[in-house]
């Protein structure tokens, strides 16, 4: 297995693990209730004393926020709502000065429809920007074909003055950008470089798997959702633009690139990232270790099933082992926290430690989310008019059109929105949480701050935040959490989450409890734990008996064999 390891590169970013941080809800600076760069800066000490590397900023470019920043009016600006370019760059000067890489999210498969693109574009049909979009005529009184958009809905609006409908992947203030264009690449290019000259490290391309569409737009498998996604989604065109923005420049700085990959599987992910001279992406972000407690999307939930996360991460750890790398997180701005799902929010100090443990001992750049490592919670908002993300919102109509009560829907929202994960971060005990200065902040506090903040969890050795930085060190200095290789134990246990890692004659085991039950666990064949040290876990004095032991409620053990 090892030889595997001896085929890859050990470049920095392998190495590194990455905060990622959504501005508007991060820290506010100046007193207006909002997120912001100066906010940021403040406490750019604290990011580093994390053990963490890099952080990855969700867009702070000038926006309407139709969906906070993934709706772009000007790529090389700074929304007036985050600073202006230059304490961006002062930002990026500070990161750097302590050693911590910078990475921007790049958003091209839509813009705003404020972008000026967008606005000559919708003009006439012979404005040169008219072909930067996707523009076609109806069929009749119909749009162009049957897709449907992920904030539901047909994905084609009509503009009456051209009398053409444009394409909306998204939200309708999103219109889709025509890649097939070569302008609108080079545009593209000319962002890439514009960033990566003021000295950011990297880009998290959000949906890149659907920026090339397939001739003719034919219509969709009838589905009431993402209808028409075979169409799009690793498209006719995808590796060849891909590889134009490597080889014309990525490749011409030391820079790395995580591409966002709904419904991704590892042997397609294969054709982007396997390493050598035709990787196109460094790593990339899947989402089936996402949907253990739902069917696609959060909003269709299931009971949360062991064996489903398991399997999913199990088949990337082996399917890329050697050839490829891997990028976990477990929480981000679209995911409902973390501990509210995967873990309990009764045992949510011993649950938090659990799930951090569970991803970051794996084969990967483990990427951890703001508030995540003070283990903050669902805020489950009860009425509707408090929520303000884009997606929950055409959700609710979505929901009632095929007959679910508001009741029911609520019920659902509360779990699955993703403003669970845009409530402002919780720094200390006082009024609005730290937050801010002003006398609101922008969107609703999780009352339980009192309690689970940054202050409290700073005094309090046993913290999950304290976890968190003994982990991210644990994991630094330690190659085999990084490089070794994995292998599934317990298979079967819908309760019990075991694997092992071997690098250069080590070993290591990781023991993790999905439940509050005792179980019954047994070393397997090889591991006598007497022999072993046990590096990380998430209670006191763990009693051994035999090779084995009764867990704990969502006990996790790590333990190194030499
Ligand atoms: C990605 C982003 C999400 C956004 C969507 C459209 O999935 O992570 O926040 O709404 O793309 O840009
Ligand atoms: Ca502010």
């Amino acid at each position: 297995m090892e030889s595997g390891v001896m085929l890859m590169n050990n470049t920095w970013y392998k190495d590194m693990a990455v905060y990622q941080i959504w501005p508007r809800s991060f820290c506010d600076g100046n007193g207006d209730g909002i997120g912001d760069i100066k906010g940021i800066i403040s406490k750019l000490d604290y990011i580093k004393s994390l053990n963490v590397d890099a952080i990855w900023f969700s867009p702070l470019y000038k926006s309407p926020n139709k969906d906070y920043g993934y709706d772009i009016a000007d790529y090389k600006s700074i929304s007036e709502d985050y600073g202006t370019l230059d304490d961006f760059k002062t930002l990026v000067a500070e990161a750097h000065s302590r050693g911590l890489k910078v990475i921007m999210d790049l958003v091209i498969n839509h813009t705003s429809d404020q972008h000026n693109w967008f606005i000559e574009s919708k003009k006439s049909k012979d404005n040169p920007y008219h072909d930067y979009y996707i523009w076609r005529k109806g069929k009749g009184k119909r749009p162009p074909n049957n897709w449907k958009a992920t904030f539901p809905g047909p994905a084609w609006e009509y503009n009456e003055h051209l009398k053409e409908y444009y394409l909306h992947l998204f939200a309708i203030e999103q219109p889709d950008l025509n890649m097939d264009n070569p302008k609108v690449r080079e545009e593209i290019k000319d962002i890439m470089r514009f960033w990566l000259d003021i000295g950011v490290d990297g880009f998290r391309e959000d949906v890149i798997t659907f920026i090339s569409k397939k001739e003719g737009l034919p219509n969709g498998f009838p589905i009431p959702a993402a209808c028409g996604m075979e169409h799009y989604k690793n498209g006719p065109h995808i590796h060849e633009y891909l590889s134009e923005f490597k080889n014309d420049v990525l490749s011409k700085y030391d820079c790395f690139t995580v591409g966002e990959a709904p419904m991704m599987t590892p042997e397609i992910a294969l054709k982007y990232i396997t390493e050598g001279k035709n990787q196109e992406l460094n790593m990339m972000f899947n989402f089936q270790h996402m949907e253990a407690d739902c069917f696609m999307m959060t909003w269709i939930r299931i009971p949360f099933n062991l064996k489903k996360l398991k399997k999913a991460f199990s088949s990337w750890q082996t399917e890329l082992y050697g050839k490829a790398w891997n990028a976990i997180y477990i929480e981000n701005h679209d995911q409902p926290r973390v501990i509210s799902r995967y873990g309990s929010e009764e045992y949510r100090v011993e649950s938090g430690k659990m799930l951090a443990t569970m991803y970051i001992c794996q084969s990967c750049t483990p990427f951890i989310y703001q508030g995540q490592e003070i283990g903050m919670t669902n805020i489950r908002l009860p009425e509707l008019d408090m929520y303000e993300d884009v997606f929950t919102k055409n959700n609710y109509k979505m929901f009632k059109k095929l007959g679910f009560s508001h009741e029911k829907i609520m019920e659902i929202a509360k779990y699955a929105s993703r403003d669970n994960a845009r409530t402002p971060v919780q720094w200390n005990a006082e009024k609005n949480a730290g937050f801010t200065t002003a006398d609101k902040a922008w969107f609703h506090i999780n009352p339980n701050y009192t309690e689970i903040n940054v202050e409290a969890a700073e005094k309090d050795e046993d913290s999950i935040l304290n976890y968190y930085r003994a982990l991210l060190k644990f994991r630094k200095e330690n190659p085999i959490v990084i490089y070794g290789d994995y292998k599934e134990h317990c298979k079967n246990s819908s309760e019990l989450y075991v694997y092992e890692r071997n690098y250069e004659g080590k070993r290591m085991l990781v023991i993790n409890s999905f439940t509050d039950k005792k179980v019954d666990f047994t070393a397997p064949e090889g591991f006598d734990l007497s022999k072993g040290k046990l590096v990380m876990t998430n209670y006191k004095y763990p009693a051994t008996s035999y090779n084995g032991f009764k867990t704990k409620p969502y006990e996790t053990r790590v333990y190194m064999f030499d």
